[in-house]
C-alpha cells in the first residue's frame, strides 16, 4: 500500500499573531516554491490564528486544522470550539485526544471517539492521538494502553479518508527525548494490526510518530514500514526546521 505521508505541526499554545502569521506564509512560500511535495502538510496553530493562517496559506498545500474541538456543534459550552466552526473557517483537520488535552483537561478515551465523531460529522479529518506514559512503559504495558486508547478512541465510522491516527508516547513529547526506532516501529506494527482487524481499509490509515521529531531523526523515523509522517511539536515553530522534516519526504 502507498500511503502518501502526512508532516504536521502541531503550535500548541504558541505564536502571537506576528510570529504566527510569518511562520504560516514561510511555510506557504516555499511549498509554492517546491510545487510538488511527497507529503501532505498540515499546520495546527492556536485558535487564534485559525482563520488569518487559512488566509495566508490558502492557495499553498499547506492545510490547517484545530488543535481539539467539542463534542456537540454548538450550545452553553464556553471557551470551547465546535468542530464546524472550524471547518466553517476553512480548516481541514482537527487534533483529538492530545496527551495534554487528556492529561489537563481529563480527556477519556472516550471522549475522545466523541471528538472524532464530531470531527467527521463535520467533514474534518480527525488525527487521533494515543500514547503511553513512562511509568505504562516502565511496567511493560505499552502495547495494551496503546491498542486499548485505539480501540476506544477510534470510533467505528473511522476510514482512512477521515481519520489519521498519531503514536506520542507522552515522555517522548517536548524531551529532547525521542523513542528508538525499535520502540516506534514496535507500536506502530500494533496499531496497524489493529486498524486492520478492525477496518477494511485498515492498511491505508495513516499512522504518525510524534516526540521529539526534529530534522536530525525524522528520516530515520519516517523510513520504517508503518511510520506514515510525523506530527511535530516544537521543531515546527521554525520555517527551517519545520521545512526540513517535510523535505525528508521529497
Ligand atoms: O503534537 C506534538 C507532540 O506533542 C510532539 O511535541 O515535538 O515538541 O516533542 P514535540
Amino acid at each position: 500500500t502507498q500511503r502518501r505521508p502526512l508532516i504536521a505541526g502541531n503550535w500548541k499554545m504558541n505564536c502571537l499573531r506576528a510570529d504566527g502569521l510569518a511562520l504560516a506564509s514561510g511555510l506557504a512560500a516555499k511549498a509554492s516554491e517546491k510545487g510538488q511535495l511527497g507529503c501532505d502538510v498540515l499546520v495546527c496553530p492556536p485558535a487564534t490564528l485559525l482563520s488569518e493562517v487559512v488566509g495566508v496559506t490558502k492557495d499553498s498545500a499547506v492545510a490547517v486544522g484545530g488543535q481539539d474541538c467539542h463534542v456537540a456543534t454548538s450550545g452553553a459550552h464556553t471557551g470551547d470550539i465546535a468542530a464546524p466552526m472550524l471547518a466553517d473557517i476553512g480548516a481541514g483537520y482537527v487534533l483529538v485526544g492530545h496527551s495534554e488535552r487528556r492529561a489537563d483537561h481529563s480527556e477519556s478515551s472516550t471522549d475522545i471517539r466523541r471528538k472524532a465523531i464530531a470531527a467527521h460529522d463535520a467533514g474534518l479529518f480527525a488525527v487521533v492521538c494515543v500514547g503511553e506514559t513512562e511509568q505504562e512503559r516502565d511496567l511493560g504495558a505499552t502495547l495494551s494502553v496503546v491498542n486499548g486508547q485505539v480501540a476506544v478512541s477510534v470510533p467505528d465510522g473511522a476510514t482512512a479518508k477521515n481519520t489519521v491516527v498519531a503514536y506520542e508516547p507522552v515522555w517522548a513529547i517536548g524531551t529532547g527525548r525521542t523513542a528508538s526506532v525499535e520502540e516506534v516501529a514496535e507500536v506502530h506494527t500494533a496499531i496497524r494490526a489493529e486498524l486492520v482487524k478492525r477496518f477494511e481499509d485498515g492498511n491505508e490509515f495513516r499512522i504518525l510518530y510524534g516526540g521529539s521529531v526534529k530534522p536530525s531523526n525524522a528520516a530515520e523515523l519516517l523510513a520504517l514500514e508503518d511510520v506514515d509522517g510525523a506530527l511535530v511539536g516544537g521543531a515546527s515553530l521554525k520555517v527551517e526546521d519545520f521545512w526540513q522534516i517535510i523535505e525528508t519526504c521529497a
